[in-house]
């Protein structure tokens, strides 16, 4: 048995299946080599930001680091950046669909390539649905700026407790700290208007209109995405301009909002001082997300040697310097403890008095996170459909739309469940499960090309991670220590969630495999 689980699948014979297209009329992937550097990078701009920046960043500053959480998304970035120059080099021995579980089956063989299949779902199934929450936040406030109010209990997760904000009219998730803060301006929380959440409708339903787009195949275009990314950076240019300026003239404010930069640990860990900051990069990570996309595209980089690190430590270092100007501006504009809302933002503009900026940037959010859902909800059949064809799922994941040629069965399975979770789960439980799954696979990415660099030290390698050992063992030192900052409740979940994929792979997937049963050996080559 042992020798079973730990059957790799044949690079070479990876290589040939993308070749060779398949016998059910998928169709291969043998693709062109268009995308130069600055493509890569727009792509990788593309897929990364979205809800971590414009939602997240308020609630880890409102709760774990204040404005330390500049600090955050400083060591955040630099994991990413060791993790992405792994995922560059696998991506260019084995440039296919599939991702981390295709390089997983090719290395480490076929229990752990289940485990990182299974555990992506957690970073594509669970990203979306945190995306749609973060999404809705945006969506509900500029519809309320236009005078249609949706009542809050129908835009926030069952038993949310909310408390409306008398300046800003935005509704506020209840904590001590806004309680106190509330209460050190005189104002007694309780005589606020109050509501609960019932079920994110409204997050649900984006999840499920972007599935019907999925199923009926309107892909992204490069055309699309570079607008989209347009919008998205004029959004985060302008706030950074605006917030910039206004901290210019007032600076009493801001030096008043930044004092303490890393406020004082409350005596539990991960409530702000140090680990408060490291609790907050595991949740502000997920702002990262979505780089590895660049990697998915090294068959189709035109020079991937030269241009895979452009690609993903371009769209990465523009990402973190935007992320930290972000973060550092919006705790200057906004005491970081009110900054526990659905679209922090936006708030942040709006103590600008520059409100005409207010609407373009939610609309520019809602557009932006359109785009991170529809990608998003894009990778998760694409790995379904590798895990089926390898057997480990059952075929109709694996089934192809005739009309439509796209993965309709688990494009629509996918969707149902995402949007359940979306409607159901607040957005930090979703957020922090995102990113531990995500950060889990990064650890076993890192793992992997070392790993393979003793095994096959011959193997043709387009990309080289720089190095090696040392970028691997600093990638898995800082994930870990991100994932080790993050909230004990979600490493129970990812315990349970990989404590059921397991069941099913030994109930299911270790008696489908293919590869099990065409070659019994475990194969190297
Ligand atoms: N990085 C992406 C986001 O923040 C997933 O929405």
């Amino acid at each position: 048995m042992a020798s079973k689980i730990f059957a790799r699948k044949s690079i070479n014979k990876l290589l040939q299946e993308a070749e060779g297209g398949h016998s059910d009329g998928h169709g291969g992937h043998t693709l062109k080599r268009t995308l130069s550097a600055t493509n890569l990078i727009m792509l990788g701009i593309g897929a990364i930001i979205g809800t971590g920046i414009f939602v997240l960043t308020g609630s880890a500053a409102a709760q774990f680091a204040g404005p330390g959480l500049v600090l955050s998304f400083i060591i955040a970035g630099i994991g990413c950046a060791f993790a992405g120059l792994c995922y560059a080099e696998f991506a260019s021995m084995i440039p296919i669909a599939g991702s981390a579980y295709t390089y997983g089956y090719a290395t480490l063989g076929e229990l752990v390539a289940w485990i990182i299949g299974w555990d992506l779902i957690l970073e594509y199934m669970f990203g979306a649905a945190t995306v749609a929450v973060g999404w809705s936040g945006y969506l509900v406030s500029f519809l309320r700026d236009l005078g249609i109010n949706i009542p809050p209990m129908w835009w926030n997760a069952p038993g949310i407790e909310l408390v409306q904000d008398p300046k800003s009219q935005a509704w506020l998730q209840i904590t001590d700290q806004l309680t106190q803060s509330y209460a050190s301006q005189g104002l007694n929380i309780v005589t606020l208007p109050h509501a609960t959440g019932v079920f994110n409708l409204v997050a649900a339903g984006a999840i499920l209109l972007v599935t019907v787009i999925l199923v009926i195949g309107i892909q992204e275009s490069a055309k699309f995405n570079n607008f989209i990314v347009f919008i998205k950076l004029f959004v985060v240019f302008a706030f950074v301009l605006a917030g910039g300026y206004f901290i210019f003239r007032n600076p009493e404010l801001a030096a008043d909002n930044w004092t303490p930069f890393v406020p004082e640990n409350t005596g539990e860990f991960g409530h702000y001082g140090w680990s408060g900051i490291l609790r907050a990069a595991g949740v502000i990570f997920f702002a990262y997300i979505g780089f590895d996309a660049v990697s998915t595209a090294a068959q189709e980089a035109k020079n991937p040697q030269r241009d895979m690190p452009i690609g993903i430590l371009g769209s990465l270092v523009i990402c973190t310097i935007l992320y930290i100007l972000v973060s550092g501006i919006l705790t200057g504009l906004v005491d970081y403890r009110k900054l526990n809302v659905a679209e922090p933002i936006a708030l942040g503009i709006e103590a600008t008095g520059y409100s005409i900026l207010t609407d373009l940037i939610k609309i520019g959010a809602v557009a932006g996170l359109g785009s991170v859902m529809l990608v998003l909800l894009l990778g998760q059949p694409r790995i379904f459909y590798s895990m089926s064809r390898d057997g480990l799922i059952p075929p109709f994941f694996g089934k192809i739309h005739p009309r439509f040629q796209t993965p309709y069965v688990s494009s629509i399975l996918i969707g149902v469940v995402c949007a359940i979770t979306a409607g159901a789960l607040p957005i930090a439980q979703l957020g922090e499960m995102t990113s531990i799954g995500t950060l889990l696979a990064f650890v076993i990415v890192c793992g992997g090309v070392w790993y393979l660099r003793v095994k096959e030290p011959d193997r043709p390698r387009p990309f080289r991670t720089p190095l090696v050992p040392l970028v691997p063992i600093l990638g898995i030192v800082v994930c870990l220590a991100m994932m080790a900052g993050l909230n004990i409740h979600t490493w129970y979940r990812l315990l349970g969630w990989l404590a059921i994929g397991l069941v099913v792979y030994f109930l299911y997937s270790r008696h489908h495999s293919k590869l099990n049963k065409n070659n019994n050996l475990p194969d190297a080559n």
